[in-house]
Protein backbone atom coordinates (compact mmCIF):
# COMPACT_ATOMS: atom_id res chain seq x y z
CA UNK A 1 0.00 0.00 0.00
CA UNK A 2 1.26 3.81 -0.44
CA UNK A 3 2.02 5.78 2.51
CA UNK A 4 -0.25 7.30 4.24
CA UNK A 5 -1.48 11.19 3.09
CA UNK A 6 -2.47 11.96 6.71
CA UNK A 7 -1.24 10.35 10.10
CA UNK A 8 -2.67 11.15 12.79
CA UNK A 9 -0.71 9.98 16.11
CA UNK A 10 -1.89 10.19 19.58
CA UNK A 11 -4.09 13.16 18.75
CA UNK A 12 -5.79 14.44 22.34
CA UNK A 13 -7.81 17.89 22.60
CA UNK A 14 -9.82 18.99 26.10
CA UNK A 15 -12.23 21.60 26.43
CA UNK A 16 -13.45 23.23 29.89
CA UNK A 17 -15.37 19.98 31.89
CA UNK A 18 -15.00 18.04 28.47
CA UNK A 19 -12.10 15.57 27.47
CA UNK A 20 -13.43 15.67 23.34
CA UNK A 21 -10.35 13.59 22.42
CA UNK A 22 -8.05 11.07 23.58
CA UNK A 23 -5.38 9.19 22.03
CA UNK A 24 -6.85 9.13 18.70
CA UNK A 25 -4.42 7.44 15.94
CA UNK A 26 -5.86 6.63 12.25
CA UNK A 27 -4.73 6.86 8.53
CA UNK A 28 -5.99 8.21 5.32
CA UNK A 29 -4.46 7.39 1.92
CA UNK A 30 -4.84 8.21 -1.13
CA UNK A 31 -7.67 7.23 -2.51
CA UNK A 32 -9.27 6.10 0.41
CA UNK A 33 -12.32 7.13 2.56
CA UNK A 34 -12.15 6.82 6.02
CA UNK A 35 -15.81 7.25 7.48
CA UNK A 36 -15.61 8.73 11.30
CA UNK A 37 -18.94 7.84 13.03
CA UNK A 38 -19.98 8.65 16.72
CA UNK A 39 -22.35 9.47 19.03
CA UNK A 40 -23.40 13.28 19.53
CA UNK A 41 -20.54 14.88 21.00
CA UNK A 42 -17.99 12.24 20.36
CA UNK A 43 -15.59 13.83 19.05
CA UNK A 44 -16.25 14.24 15.22
CA UNK A 45 -16.00 17.46 14.17
CA UNK A 46 -13.57 18.38 17.05
CA UNK A 47 -10.71 16.25 14.97
CA UNK A 48 -12.01 18.05 11.90
CA UNK A 49 -11.39 21.33 13.33
CA UNK A 50 -8.30 20.69 14.72
CA UNK A 51 -6.86 19.45 11.00
CA UNK A 52 -8.45 22.58 9.77
CA UNK A 53 -6.86 24.94 12.03
CA UNK A 54 -9.97 26.00 14.01
CA UNK A 55 -8.62 24.35 17.21
CA UNK A 56 -5.21 22.91 18.28
CA UNK A 57 -4.55 20.03 19.59
CA UNK A 58 -3.62 19.56 23.06
CA UNK A 59 -1.37 16.01 22.76
CA UNK A 60 0.13 14.38 19.73
CA UNK A 61 0.86 15.04 16.05
CA UNK A 62 -0.60 15.32 12.57
CA UNK A 63 1.43 14.81 9.58
CA UNK A 64 -0.10 15.66 6.29
CA UNK A 65 1.59 14.41 3.03
CA UNK A 66 4.77 14.11 4.63
CA UNK A 67 4.98 17.36 6.67
CA UNK A 68 4.06 18.23 10.51
CA UNK A 69 1.02 19.98 10.15
CA UNK A 70 0.68 22.60 12.98
CA UNK A 71 -2.07 24.23 11.42
CA UNK A 72 -1.72 27.18 13.60
CA UNK A 73 -4.79 28.68 12.03
CA UNK A 74 -7.17 27.51 8.93
CA UNK A 75 -5.53 29.49 6.49
CA UNK A 76 -2.48 27.62 6.94
CA UNK A 77 -4.38 24.37 7.13
CA UNK A 78 -5.85 25.49 3.67
CA UNK A 79 -2.27 26.40 2.06
CA UNK A 80 -1.16 22.58 3.10
CA UNK A 81 -3.79 21.08 1.64
CA UNK A 82 -6.42 20.41 4.19
CA UNK A 83 -10.34 21.26 3.35
CA UNK A 84 -13.32 20.94 5.92
CA UNK A 85 -16.58 20.89 4.16
CA UNK A 86 -18.45 21.92 8.00
CA UNK A 87 -21.20 20.54 9.18
CA UNK A 88 -23.39 23.88 9.16
CA UNK A 89 -21.78 25.80 6.34
CA UNK A 90 -20.51 29.26 6.47
CA UNK A 91 -22.63 31.16 3.89
CA UNK A 92 -22.57 34.88 4.13
CA UNK A 93 -26.42 36.19 3.91
CA UNK A 94 -25.95 39.76 1.49
CA UNK A 95 -23.36 37.96 -0.91
CA UNK A 96 -24.05 35.48 -4.22
CA UNK A 97 -23.37 32.04 -5.25
CA UNK A 98 -20.24 33.16 -7.03
CA UNK A 99 -19.18 35.64 -4.08
CA UNK A 100 -19.54 33.21 -1.29
CA UNK A 101 -17.40 30.61 -2.80
CA UNK A 102 -14.67 33.09 -3.20
CA UNK A 103 -14.82 34.53 0.11
CA UNK A 104 -11.84 36.11 1.33
CA UNK A 105 -9.73 35.42 -1.80
CA UNK A 106 -11.40 37.06 -4.72
CA UNK A 107 -9.62 37.05 -8.21
CA UNK A 108 -8.53 40.96 -8.60
CA UNK A 109 -7.51 42.47 -11.40
CA UNK A 110 -4.73 45.18 -11.88
CA UNK A 111 -5.66 47.94 -9.93
CA UNK A 112 -7.07 45.67 -7.23
CA UNK A 113 -10.76 45.71 -8.54
CA UNK A 114 -12.27 42.35 -7.91
CA UNK A 115 -12.29 39.90 -11.37
CA UNK A 116 -16.02 39.32 -11.06
CA UNK A 117 -15.83 37.77 -14.70
CA UNK A 118 -12.77 35.62 -13.69
CA UNK A 119 -14.84 34.09 -10.97
CA UNK A 120 -17.88 33.75 -12.51
CA UNK A 121 -16.16 31.56 -15.38
CA UNK A 122 -14.45 29.71 -12.57
CA UNK A 123 -17.31 28.60 -10.47
CA UNK A 124 -19.49 28.04 -13.46
CA UNK A 125 -16.62 25.66 -14.97
CA UNK A 126 -16.40 23.92 -11.48
CA UNK A 127 -20.60 23.55 -11.09
CA UNK A 128 -20.57 21.93 -14.36
CA UNK A 129 -17.40 19.49 -13.82
CA UNK A 130 -18.40 18.33 -10.11
CA UNK A 131 -22.37 17.85 -11.83
CA UNK A 132 -23.89 20.66 -9.42
CA UNK A 133 -24.62 22.84 -12.42
CA UNK A 134 -28.44 23.56 -12.33
CA UNK A 135 -28.77 23.44 -8.34
CA UNK A 136 -27.73 26.73 -7.99
CA UNK A 137 -27.33 29.52 -10.01
CA UNK A 138 -24.36 31.81 -9.60
CA UNK A 139 -26.33 35.36 -8.70
CA UNK A 140 -28.51 33.92 -5.87
CA UNK A 141 -27.61 35.47 -2.80
CA UNK A 142 -26.60 33.59 0.39
CA UNK A 143 -30.15 33.98 2.64
CA UNK A 144 -32.27 32.48 -0.04
CA UNK A 145 -30.30 29.65 -0.75
CA UNK A 146 -31.65 26.44 0.94
CA UNK A 147 -29.73 24.45 3.27
CA UNK A 148 -28.85 21.63 0.18
CA UNK A 149 -27.71 24.83 -2.03
CA UNK A 150 -25.53 25.91 1.14
CA UNK A 151 -23.93 22.34 1.16
CA UNK A 152 -23.40 22.76 -2.17
CA UNK A 153 -21.12 26.14 -2.48
CA UNK A 154 -19.57 24.98 0.98
CA UNK A 155 -18.38 22.03 -1.07
CA UNK A 156 -17.21 23.40 -3.88
CA UNK A 157 -15.30 26.54 -1.47
CA UNK A 158 -13.14 23.52 -0.61
CA UNK A 159 -12.61 22.31 -3.91
CA UNK A 160 -10.49 25.02 -4.93
CA UNK A 161 -6.69 24.14 -6.07
CA UNK A 162 -3.98 22.20 -4.19
CA UNK A 163 -6.41 20.31 -2.21
CA UNK A 164 -4.91 16.93 -1.01
CA UNK A 165 -7.54 15.72 2.15
CA UNK A 166 -11.20 16.38 2.18
CA UNK A 167 -13.36 16.22 5.02
CA UNK A 168 -17.25 16.38 4.50
CA UNK A 169 -18.53 17.08 8.24
CA UNK A 170 -22.40 15.26 7.69
CA UNK A 171 -22.69 16.27 4.17
CA UNK A 172 -26.19 14.70 3.56
CA UNK A 173 -28.21 15.83 7.15
CA UNK A 174 -29.76 18.21 3.80
CA UNK A 175 -29.65 16.50 0.89
CA UNK A 176 -32.42 14.63 -0.75
CA UNK A 177 -31.64 11.19 -1.81
CA UNK A 178 -30.43 12.31 -5.41
CA UNK A 179 -28.23 15.13 -4.24
CA UNK A 180 -26.80 12.65 -2.28
CA UNK A 181 -26.21 10.15 -5.01
CA UNK A 182 -24.69 13.25 -6.56
CA UNK A 183 -22.35 13.75 -3.36
CA UNK A 184 -21.11 9.89 -4.40
CA UNK A 185 -20.10 10.59 -7.47
CA UNK A 186 -18.46 13.33 -7.00
CA UNK A 187 -16.83 11.35 -3.61
CA UNK A 188 -15.33 8.86 -6.24
CA UNK A 189 -14.29 11.10 -8.71
CA UNK A 190 -11.86 12.70 -5.35
CA UNK A 191 -11.19 8.86 -4.81
CA UNK A 192 -10.12 8.32 -8.12
CA UNK A 193 -8.09 12.14 -8.47
CA UNK A 194 -6.37 10.10 -5.40
CA UNK A 195 -7.49 12.52 -2.56
CA UNK A 196 -7.59 11.36 0.95
CA UNK A 197 -11.47 11.46 1.98
CA UNK A 198 -12.68 11.78 5.48
CA UNK A 199 -16.26 10.88 6.13
CA UNK A 200 -18.42 11.94 8.77
CA UNK A 201 -21.88 11.11 8.96
CA UNK A 202 -25.18 9.51 11.13
CA UNK A 203 -26.28 7.81 8.54
CA UNK A 204 -24.66 4.25 8.70
CA UNK A 205 -25.65 2.83 5.57
CA UNK A 206 -24.08 5.83 3.79
CA UNK A 207 -21.28 4.72 5.58
CA UNK A 208 -21.66 1.46 4.54
CA UNK A 209 -21.73 2.42 1.18
CA UNK A 210 -19.09 5.04 0.54
CA UNK A 211 -16.54 4.65 3.02
CA UNK A 212 -13.35 1.82 3.18
CA UNK A 213 -12.42 2.08 6.67
CA UNK A 214 -14.44 3.24 9.34
CA UNK A 215 -13.00 4.71 12.76
CA UNK A 216 -15.45 4.11 15.58
CA UNK A 217 -15.51 7.39 18.75
CA UNK A 218 -17.28 6.99 21.87
CA UNK A 219 -16.93 9.81 24.15
CA UNK A 220 -13.67 10.87 22.45
CA UNK A 221 -11.93 7.38 22.53
CA UNK A 222 -11.14 5.54 19.80
CA UNK A 223 -13.35 2.35 20.13
CA UNK A 224 -12.67 0.42 17.10
CA UNK A 225 -10.73 1.22 13.10
CA UNK A 226 -12.35 -1.71 10.57
CA UNK A 227 -12.43 -2.54 7.18
CA UNK A 228 -15.94 -1.73 5.84
CA UNK A 229 -16.31 -4.49 4.00
CA UNK A 230 -15.79 -6.72 6.69
CA UNK A 231 -17.73 -4.71 9.25
CA UNK A 232 -21.52 -5.44 9.74
CA UNK A 233 -23.71 -1.84 10.94
CA UNK A 234 -24.82 -3.48 13.67
CA UNK A 235 -20.96 -3.97 14.88
CA UNK A 236 -20.32 -0.32 14.43
CA UNK A 237 -23.34 0.68 16.25
CA UNK A 238 -22.06 -1.36 19.30
CA UNK A 239 -18.92 0.22 19.56
CA UNK A 240 -20.58 3.42 18.61
CA UNK A 241 -22.92 3.37 21.99
CA UNK A 242 -21.45 0.41 24.25
CA UNK A 243 -24.57 -1.68 23.49
CA UNK A 244 -26.87 -3.39 20.90
CA UNK A 245 -30.17 -1.23 19.91
CA UNK A 246 -33.51 -2.18 18.97
CA UNK A 247 -34.12 -2.33 15.64
CA UNK A 248 -37.31 -0.25 14.44
CA UNK A 249 -40.08 1.86 16.30
CA UNK A 250 -43.43 0.88 16.25
CA UNK A 251 -45.83 3.67 17.86
CA UNK A 252 -48.99 3.19 20.10
CA UNK A 253 -52.11 3.32 18.34
CA UNK A 254 -53.75 6.92 19.29
CA UNK A 255 -57.46 7.79 18.08
CA UNK A 256 -59.06 10.78 18.73
CA UNK A 257 -61.59 12.79 17.37
CA UNK A 258 -60.68 16.19 18.19
CA UNK A 259 -59.41 18.30 15.09
CA UNK A 260 -56.59 20.09 16.81
CA UNK A 261 -55.39 21.86 12.82
CA UNK A 262 -57.37 22.67 10.14
CA UNK A 263 -56.06 24.62 6.83
CA UNK A 264 -58.44 25.38 3.96
CA UNK A 265 -57.56 26.73 0.94
CA UNK A 266 -54.24 27.84 2.44
CA UNK A 267 -52.00 29.87 -0.33
CA UNK A 268 -48.97 31.38 -0.47
CA UNK A 269 -46.17 32.50 -3.09
CA UNK A 270 -45.45 29.01 -2.58
CA UNK A 271 -48.76 27.38 -2.12
CA UNK A 272 -51.84 26.85 -3.79
CA UNK A 273 -54.83 26.29 -2.64
CA UNK A 274 -53.79 23.90 -0.17
CA UNK A 275 -56.11 22.00 2.76
CA UNK A 276 -55.67 19.31 5.52
CA UNK A 277 -56.17 18.41 9.23
CA UNK A 278 -54.57 17.51 11.79
CA UNK A 279 -56.26 15.63 14.67
CA UNK A 280 -55.04 15.13 18.31
CA UNK A 281 -52.69 12.72 18.72
CA UNK A 282 -51.70 12.39 15.39
CA UNK A 283 -49.05 12.44 13.47
CA UNK A 284 -49.02 13.89 9.78
CA UNK A 285 -45.62 13.47 7.51
CA UNK A 286 -44.66 15.56 5.13
CA UNK A 287 -42.86 13.97 2.51
CA UNK A 288 -41.45 15.75 -1.13
CA UNK A 289 -38.64 17.19 -2.73
CA UNK A 290 -36.13 19.78 -1.13
CA UNK A 291 -37.77 22.89 -2.44
CA UNK A 292 -41.12 21.30 -3.02
CA UNK A 293 -42.07 24.13 -0.16
CA UNK A 294 -42.92 22.12 3.17
CA UNK A 295 -40.62 24.30 4.84
CA UNK A 296 -42.45 27.40 3.52
CA UNK A 297 -45.65 26.06 4.74
CA UNK A 298 -44.64 25.34 8.05
CA UNK A 299 -43.65 28.68 8.30
CA UNK A 300 -46.24 30.26 7.18
CA UNK A 301 -48.50 27.94 10.04
CA UNK A 302 -45.72 29.45 12.44
CA UNK A 303 -46.63 33.28 10.96
CA UNK A 304 -42.70 33.99 9.87
CA UNK A 305 -43.89 34.02 6.44
CA UNK A 306 -47.65 35.32 5.24
CA UNK A 307 -50.35 33.64 4.00
CA UNK A 308 -52.02 35.40 0.95
CA UNK A 309 -55.53 33.23 1.05
CA UNK A 310 -57.61 30.83 2.76
CA UNK A 311 -58.08 29.50 6.78
CA UNK A 312 -55.97 27.89 9.46
CA UNK A 313 -57.94 27.03 12.58
CA UNK A 314 -56.86 25.61 15.81
CA UNK A 315 -59.07 23.66 18.01
CA UNK A 316 -61.81 24.92 15.87
CA UNK A 317 -60.89 28.37 16.54
CA UNK A 318 -59.77 30.95 13.36
CA UNK A 319 -56.62 32.01 14.04
CA UNK A 320 -55.10 35.53 12.67
CA UNK A 321 -50.90 34.48 13.16
CA UNK A 322 -49.06 37.66 11.72
CA UNK A 323 -45.84 36.32 13.24
CA UNK A 324 -44.23 33.72 15.47
CA UNK A 325 -45.53 35.94 18.70
CA UNK A 326 -49.12 34.99 17.68
CA UNK A 327 -48.40 31.41 16.74
CA UNK A 328 -46.67 30.79 19.88
CA UNK A 329 -49.81 32.29 21.59
CA UNK A 330 -52.27 30.07 20.06
CA UNK A 331 -50.06 26.75 21.28
CA UNK A 332 -48.18 26.20 17.75
CA UNK A 333 -44.58 24.84 18.75
CA UNK A 334 -41.86 25.09 15.64
CA UNK A 335 -38.57 23.07 15.35
CA UNK A 336 -36.80 24.84 12.57
CA UNK A 337 -34.56 22.83 10.19
CA UNK A 338 -32.02 25.43 10.43
CA UNK A 339 -31.26 25.63 13.84
CA UNK A 340 -28.04 27.20 13.55
CA UNK A 341 -29.31 30.58 11.75
CA UNK A 342 -33.38 30.46 12.84
CA UNK A 343 -33.34 28.13 16.00
CA UNK A 344 -30.64 29.39 18.42
CA UNK A 345 -29.03 32.31 20.12
CA UNK A 346 -25.20 30.93 20.20
CA UNK A 347 -24.10 33.16 22.50
CA UNK A 348 -26.37 32.32 25.16
CA UNK A 349 -26.70 29.75 27.18
CA UNK A 350 -28.10 25.90 27.48
CA UNK A 351 -31.14 27.08 29.84
CA UNK A 352 -31.82 30.00 28.47
CA UNK A 353 -32.29 28.69 24.74
CA UNK A 354 -33.86 25.70 25.68
CA UNK A 355 -36.71 27.92 28.35
CA UNK A 356 -37.59 30.48 25.64
CA UNK A 357 -40.95 28.89 24.48
CA UNK A 358 -41.72 28.19 27.75
CA UNK A 359 -40.72 31.83 28.62
CA UNK A 360 -43.46 33.08 25.68
CA UNK A 361 -45.93 30.43 26.94
CA UNK A 362 -45.61 31.53 30.07
CA UNK A 363 -44.89 34.96 30.79
CA UNK A 364 -48.25 36.50 30.65
CA UNK A 365 -48.50 34.87 33.92
CA UNK A 366 -46.05 36.69 35.40
CA UNK A 367 -42.25 36.54 35.39
CA UNK A 368 -40.77 33.10 34.78
CA UNK A 369 -37.97 32.44 37.63
CA UNK A 370 -35.03 30.86 37.27
CA UNK A 371 -35.95 27.52 39.17
CA UNK A 372 -39.28 27.41 37.24
CA UNK A 373 -37.43 27.50 33.98
CA UNK A 374 -35.01 24.76 35.11
CA UNK A 375 -37.71 22.70 36.21
CA UNK A 376 -39.71 23.06 33.12
CA UNK A 377 -36.99 22.22 30.75
CA UNK A 378 -34.34 20.02 32.38
CA UNK A 379 -36.55 16.70 31.79
CA UNK A 380 -36.13 17.09 28.46
CA UNK A 381 -32.35 17.87 28.44
CA UNK A 382 -32.12 14.25 30.33
CA UNK A 383 -34.55 12.46 27.75
CA UNK A 384 -32.73 13.68 24.68
CA UNK A 385 -29.43 13.09 26.57
CA UNK A 386 -27.84 16.43 25.54
CA UNK A 387 -24.14 16.20 26.36
CA UNK A 388 -23.49 19.47 28.12
CA UNK A 389 -21.15 19.86 31.01
CA UNK A 390 -23.55 21.96 32.50
CA UNK A 391 -26.54 24.26 31.71
CA UNK A 392 -25.02 27.40 31.66
CA UNK A 393 -22.70 26.07 28.77
CA UNK A 394 -23.16 28.21 25.81
CA UNK A 395 -25.15 26.47 23.54
CA UNK A 396 -22.66 27.38 20.48
CA UNK A 397 -19.83 24.97 22.08
CA UNK A 398 -22.69 21.94 22.09
CA UNK A 399 -21.95 19.95 19.13
CA UNK A 400 -24.41 20.05 16.30
CA UNK A 401 -25.99 17.49 17.29
CA UNK A 402 -26.58 18.48 20.48
CA UNK A 403 -27.79 21.98 19.70
CA UNK A 404 -30.31 20.31 17.10
CA UNK A 405 -31.18 18.64 20.42
CA UNK A 406 -31.66 21.71 22.62
CA UNK A 407 -33.83 23.28 19.98
CA UNK A 408 -36.34 20.06 20.61
CA UNK A 409 -36.10 20.67 24.04
CA UNK A 410 -37.70 23.86 23.84
CA UNK A 411 -40.34 23.29 21.99
CA UNK A 412 -41.29 19.86 23.82
CA UNK A 413 -41.18 21.91 27.05
CA UNK A 414 -43.66 24.18 25.49
CA UNK A 415 -46.75 21.84 25.45
CA UNK A 416 -47.90 22.95 22.20
CA UNK A 417 -51.35 22.02 21.05
CA UNK A 418 -49.75 22.15 17.57
CA UNK A 419 -46.09 21.29 17.03
CA UNK A 420 -44.43 21.24 13.51
CA UNK A 421 -40.80 19.24 13.21
CA UNK A 422 -38.69 20.15 10.62
CA UNK A 423 -36.17 17.06 10.06
CA UNK A 424 -36.57 16.82 13.63
CA UNK A 425 -33.73 13.92 13.50
CA UNK A 426 -31.25 15.59 11.00
CA UNK A 427 -27.57 15.34 12.45
CA UNK A 428 -28.70 13.39 15.21
CA UNK A 429 -26.92 10.14 16.31
CA UNK A 430 -28.90 6.68 16.50
CA UNK A 431 -29.47 5.90 20.05
CA UNK A 432 -31.55 9.75 20.09
CA UNK A 433 -32.83 8.79 17.14
CA UNK A 434 -34.86 6.66 18.79
CA UNK A 435 -35.16 8.62 21.59
CA UNK A 436 -36.70 11.62 19.65
CA UNK A 437 -39.26 9.02 17.86
CA UNK A 438 -39.91 7.71 21.53
CA UNK A 439 -41.37 11.33 22.69
CA UNK A 440 -42.90 12.14 19.78
CA UNK A 441 -45.02 9.15 20.37
CA UNK A 442 -45.42 9.98 23.86
CA UNK A 443 -46.37 13.12 22.93
CA UNK A 444 -48.88 12.32 20.49
CA UNK A 445 -50.48 10.16 23.26
CA UNK A 446 -51.17 13.40 25.29
CA UNK A 447 -52.92 14.60 22.76
CA UNK A 448 -50.80 16.99 21.01
CA UNK A 449 -51.06 17.10 16.96
CA UNK A 450 -47.54 16.16 15.27
CA UNK A 451 -46.65 17.76 11.76
CA UNK A 452 -43.45 15.84 10.74
CA UNK A 453 -41.44 17.18 7.94
CA UNK A 454 -38.60 14.54 7.01
CA UNK A 455 -36.49 13.53 3.97
CA UNK A 456 -35.94 10.30 5.95
CA UNK A 457 -38.16 7.90 4.15
CA UNK A 458 -38.61 5.19 6.27
CA UNK A 459 -38.51 7.66 9.40
CA UNK A 460 -41.82 8.88 7.88
CA UNK A 461 -43.35 5.47 7.35
CA UNK A 462 -42.60 4.05 10.95
CA UNK A 463 -43.66 7.64 12.35
CA UNK A 464 -46.74 8.73 10.27
CA UNK A 465 -50.57 7.62 10.74
CA UNK A 466 -50.93 9.57 7.76
CA UNK A 467 -48.48 10.65 4.92
CA UNK A 468 -49.05 14.23 2.71
CA UNK A 469 -46.75 14.42 -0.04
CA UNK A 470 -46.12 18.07 -1.61
CA UNK A 471 -44.70 18.93 -5.06
CA UNK A 472 -45.34 21.86 -7.05
CA UNK A 473 -47.44 24.11 -4.88
CA UNK A 474 -49.96 21.77 -3.87
CA UNK A 475 -50.40 18.69 -2.36
CA UNK A 476 -51.71 14.95 -2.08
CA UNK A 477 -54.53 13.62 -0.70
CA UNK A 478 -53.03 11.98 2.81
CA UNK A 479 -52.05 8.48 2.29
CA UNK A 480 -53.09 6.17 5.53
CA UNK A 481 -50.64 4.64 6.82
CA UNK A 482 -51.37 1.03 5.73
CA UNK A 483 -50.90 1.90 2.00
CA UNK A 484 -47.94 3.95 2.65
CA UNK A 485 -44.67 2.11 0.72
CA UNK A 486 -41.38 3.69 -0.07
CA UNK A 487 -42.11 3.35 -3.91
CA UNK A 488 -45.09 4.64 -3.70
CA UNK A 489 -44.54 8.28 -1.99
CA UNK A 490 -41.46 8.30 -4.04
CA UNK A 491 -43.55 8.10 -7.33
CA UNK A 492 -45.99 10.80 -5.79
CA UNK A 493 -43.10 13.22 -4.69
CA UNK A 494 -41.78 13.10 -8.26
CA UNK A 495 -44.48 12.75 -9.70
CA UNK A 496 -45.82 16.36 -11.15
CA UNK A 497 -42.30 17.48 -11.65
CA UNK A 498 -41.61 14.08 -14.19
CA UNK A 499 -44.92 14.74 -16.11
N1 LIG B 1 -15.49 25.24 21.44
C1 LIG B 1 -15.86 24.36 22.38
N2 LIG B 1 -15.90 24.69 23.67
C2 LIG B 1 -16.28 23.81 24.62
N3 LIG B 1 -16.64 22.54 24.35
C3 LIG B 1 -16.62 22.13 23.07
C4 LIG B 1 -16.23 23.02 22.01
N4 LIG B 1 -16.31 22.34 20.85
C5 LIG B 1 -16.74 21.09 21.16
N5 LIG B 1 -16.91 20.96 22.49
C6 LIG B 1 -17.33 19.74 23.21
O1 LIG B 1 -16.53 18.66 22.78
C7 LIG B 1 -17.29 17.47 22.65
C8 LIG B 1 -17.15 16.91 21.25
O2 LIG B 1 -17.85 17.75 20.35
P1 LIG B 1 -17.88 17.52 18.78
O3 LIG B 1 -18.48 18.73 18.17
O4 LIG B 1 -16.54 17.11 18.30
O5 LIG B 1 -18.88 16.29 18.65
P2 LIG B 1 -19.39 15.53 17.35
O6 LIG B 1 -18.89 14.12 17.45
O7 LIG B 1 -19.05 16.27 16.13
O8 LIG B 1 -20.96 15.48 17.60
P3 LIG B 1 -22.23 15.71 16.59
O9 LIG B 1 -22.54 14.37 16.03
O10 LIG B 1 -23.31 16.14 17.52
O11 LIG B 1 -21.87 16.74 15.60
C9 LIG B 1 -18.72 17.84 23.02
O12 LIG B 1 -18.93 17.47 24.36
C10 LIG B 1 -18.76 19.34 22.85
O13 LIG B 1 -19.69 19.92 23.74
MG1 LIG C 1 -20.22 17.38 14.75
Amino acid sequence: MTSAILEISNVGKSFPGVKALSDLSMNVHPGEVVAFVGENGAGKSTLLKILSGDYQLDEGQVILDGVVATHASPLMARQAGFRLVRQEPEIVPDLSVAENMFIGEYPSLSGGRVDFRKMRDTVTEMLKRYGFWGLVDLDTLGRNLSPAQMHIVEIMRALKDGVKVIAFDEPTSSLTHDETEQLYGLIRQLKADGLGIIYVSHRLHEVMEISDRVVVLKDGVPTGNLATAESTEPEIVSLMVGRELEHGFKREETTRDEVVLEVEHLSSRWHDDISFKIRAGEIVGFAGLVGAGRTELAKVLFGEYQKSGGVVRICGEETRIKNPSDAIAASIGFAPENRKAEGLILVRSVIENASMAVYSALSKFGVLRNRQMISAVSPFIEQLEIKTPSLTQEVGKLSGGNQQKVVLARWLAANPKLLILDEPTRAVDVGAKAEIYRLMDKLAQEGIAIMMISSELPELLAMSDRIIVMSDRKISAPVEKQDATEEAIVNMALGSSVS
